[in-house]
């Protein structure tokens, strides 16, 4: 059995989980508010989970000379859990189909600072904490699905909402 590397399996998840909020845009661009209210949960679910795993499997073995120490991450990962929070607050209380296109763009707009964090933060934890922890310090532990129970994009057709990372 091939040893577990966290920091590689947490790096594979970086993409699919921009790609439930691409797809939580587009959703947005297309109006359909309850398809975005269903990837907000997910998306929701799937960064608890991702960061839950960096704090607990990485973070702890970051050496003392890291470009950026454990409490940046930490932080970072509140505050996007903040953004998200917010940004699916704007989208509740609108009906399920919006066809108001300065009511799409003011929602879509709504998501913009989170995506920029979240790009951000995983450009960092890519330039930073995936290559200075030390992988064979790490305990043994179980990888995650990412992805459960969005609907696949039309771009990756049946079965392509499922993301193991
Ligand atoms: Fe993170
Ligand atoms: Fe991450």
């Amino acid at each position: 059995m091939p040893p577990y590397l966290p920091a590689a399996v947490l790096q594979h998840e970086h993409a699919p989980l921009l790609d439930t909020l691409r797809r939580i845009l587009v959703a947005l661009v297309d109006g359909s508010l309850d398809v975005a209210q269903a990837g907000h949960l997910l998306l929701r679910e799937q960064l608890l989970d991702h960061a839950g795993r960096e704090e607990r499997d990485l973070l702890p073995h970051l050496p003392p000379d890291a470009r950026w120490p454990a409490r940046v991450y930490i932080a970072e990962h509140h505050h996007i859990a903040t953004l998200l929070l917010d940004a699916a607050e704007r989208v509740n209380g609108h009906p399920a189909y919006v066809g108001d296109a300065e009511t799409r763009l003011r929602l879509l707009d709504a998501h913009h600072v989170l995506r920029h964090v979240l790009e951000h933060h995983f450009a960092r934890e890519e330039q930073g904490l995936f290559v200075e922890v030390r992988e064979d310090q790490c305990p043994p532990a179980g990888s995650a699905t990412v992805s459960r129970g969005f609907p696949p994009s039309p771009a990756q057709g049946p079965g392509g909402g499922d993301h193991v990372g």
